[in-house]
């Protein structure tokens, strides 16, 4: 028996301020899309975009539904638009954001299991690593170079 650690390597950020200009960008259409987010019933927020490499920049939100499992967050919106619409083109950055009715989000919102597996199945089809940055409405901003990051020991097609 012997007992190993995993590391999660991550970047924060004192706000988005601190962002590349390209990302900066990105986050704001990611406001964008959290502003016109479908949530009646939980009231939390959240927007998402995504960058491709041919330059197109595809957002999501969450969409939810009176059938509460019935909803979907806006990571998953945003990778089976992508995977659909550009299915061989490469996601490079994705950025997240939430904010809440009731009360304000200030710290970095990291997506959820669900979807760290969703866009983990896209990182390997791609062969090639997703930057990921996270916020909340304001403060901090965590960057983690990969879904592989996010996600250790994922379950993937290699057990299949
Ligand atoms: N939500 C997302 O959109 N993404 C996540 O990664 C976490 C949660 C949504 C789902 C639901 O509409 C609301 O946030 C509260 O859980």
């Amino acid at each position: 028996m012997k007992k190993i650690e995993l590391k999660t390597p991550i970047t924060l950020y004192d706000s988005v301020e601190e962002l590349p200009f390209d990302v900066q960008n990105l986050m704001n259409e990611a406001v964008k899309a959290r502003n016109t987010a479908y949530a009646p019933y939980s009231k939390f927020h959240v927007g998402t975009a995504f960058l491709l490499e041919n330059g197109e920049i595809i957002t999501g939100n969450n969409q939810e539904n009176a059938a509460y499992p019935s909803g979907m967050c806006a990571e998953r919106v945003a990778v089976w638009q992508a995977g659909s619409r550009f299915p061989d083109v490469k996601i490079k950055i994705i950025v997240i954001t939430a904010s809440s009715k009731s009360n304000p989000v200030t710290q970095p919102v990291a997506p959820c299991g669900g979807c760290r597996q969703a866009l983990s199945e896209y990182e390997i089809k791609q062969n090639e690593n997703i930057a990921i940055y996270f916020m909340g409405e304001t403060g901090n901003v965590i960057k983690t170079e990969s879904l592989h990051d996010l996600l250790p020991l994922a379950f993937d097609k290699s057990f299949l």
